[in-house]
């Protein structure tokens, strides 16, 4: 198949590029590398001994999309872009609800004017919102998220589910991802927060490296075993197999489905600690401090329906994950350079 994925320069989506070129498929990419670097895609290509075609434009611009698809014949598209700091769309929630969901509408309405109606969308377990039990699973009821991002998500959600309403020949998976970490083996495509990470395992491996002093762990007073927060961490390789099964299935079946991908098994913060203490030989040092806002307990996958409908289920362990990130992080202190 030849697949565009729109924001792929991304973590994620370089990932996925990577393990749709190994299955035999063609790529194409449109970026606008606000968050993101060309050099991801230049390491992609050296991965993969394969080249890629590439777009810098902005999924929200009409005519550059309309030109994207007139110049190349799409058999699916995976639709990454989107902006994706919490904290920041808490402060600029117009903006995050304005790019968001414009570059899907944009990116929708081209796909129906070019008669491509395959789309596999980046989603979140962030819409599952304060989960009452777990695992969770994809039939369970969404409350409602802490945050305008995790809002876009559940939007756009709602968009694809009521355009496969309208045309029920189109085909649209909705991945609601877990926490993914990691790199890839290679450690030459990684993970590449701007400034401060905000996430775990980006803070640990900085940690490591020394260029933060200590991890703060946001609260130890949950209802856990260890009272930190547990989570769903996943390989990103293995999120990225996800995307290329995701295809397939889309290839041949109609409708929309909600798929998680996840490992089904929760660690807290601590045991991550531990976990790429011990892996990687190095300290974390760490302070407890209060809880941040907009946290959950714990949340994990009941990643059944992916086995059953995708044929995927996660491989790698939490030590391959921990393993990786400190190797991408060594091999590229500062991430993909200026
Ligand atoms: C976060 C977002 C979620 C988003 C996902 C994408 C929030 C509230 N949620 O998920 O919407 O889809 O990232 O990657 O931001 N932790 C620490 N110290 C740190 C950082 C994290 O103790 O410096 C803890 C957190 O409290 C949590 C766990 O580590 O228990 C994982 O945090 P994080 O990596 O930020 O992911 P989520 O909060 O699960």
């Amino acid at each position: 198949m030849n697949i565009l994925l729109t924001g792929g320069a991304g973590f994620i989506a370089t990932h996925t590029c990577v393990e749709l070129l190994a299955a035999g498929h063609s790529a194409v990419i449109v970026d606008n590398f606000v968050n993101s670097k060309p050099e991801a895609l230049r390491r992609v290509e050296e991965i993969t001994g394969k080249k890629l075609v590439c777009y810098e434009a902005d999924v929200c611009d009409r005519a550059a999309m309309e030109r994207i698809f007139t110049e190349n014949r799409f058999d699916a598209v995976i639709h990454f872009a989107g902006l994706k700091a919490v904290g920041e769309s808490v402060a600029q929630p117009l903006r995050y609800y304005r790019n968001n969901l414009d570059a899907t509408l944009t990116l929708c309405e081209t796909m129906a004017a070019h008669g491509v109606k395959r789309l596999v969308f980046s989603s979140s377990a962030t819409v599952y919102g304060v989960p009452d039990e777990v695992p969770l699973r994809e039939d369970m009821f969404c409350k409602g998220c802490t945050n305008p991002y995790g809002w876009t998500k559940y939007m756009i959600e709602k968009i694809l589910q009521g355009v496969v309403t309208a045309d029920p020949s189109w085909t649209v998976v909705l991945l609601r991802y877990f926490n993914p970490i990691g790199a890839h083996e290679s450690g030459r495509i990684g993970e590449n927060p701007n400034g401060i990470p905000n996430n775990l395992m980006p803070y640990i491996t900085q940690v490591a490296a020394g260029k933060l002093d200590h991890l703060n762990v946001f609260g130890d007073d949950y209802d856990t075993p260890d009272g930190t927060g547990v989570r769903d961490y996943i390989h990103v390789t293995d999120l990225a197999r996800g995307h290329v099964d995701a295809c397939a299935y889309a290839a041949s079946h109609t409708g929309c489905e909600i798929i998680n991908l996840g490992t089904g098994t929760g660690y807290s913060v601590l045991d991550i600690v531990k976990a790429f203490e011990r892996v990687n030989g190095v300290k974390i040092p760490y302070v407890i401090g209060p809880r941040r806002p907009g946290d959950i307990a714990a949340c994990w996958a009941d990643p059944s329906k992916a086995r059953a409908l995708l044929g995927w289920e996660a491989k790698k362990t939490l030590d391959d994950m921990c393993r990786d990130a400190w190797r991408w992080q060594r091999m590229n202190p500062d991430g993909y350079g200026a």
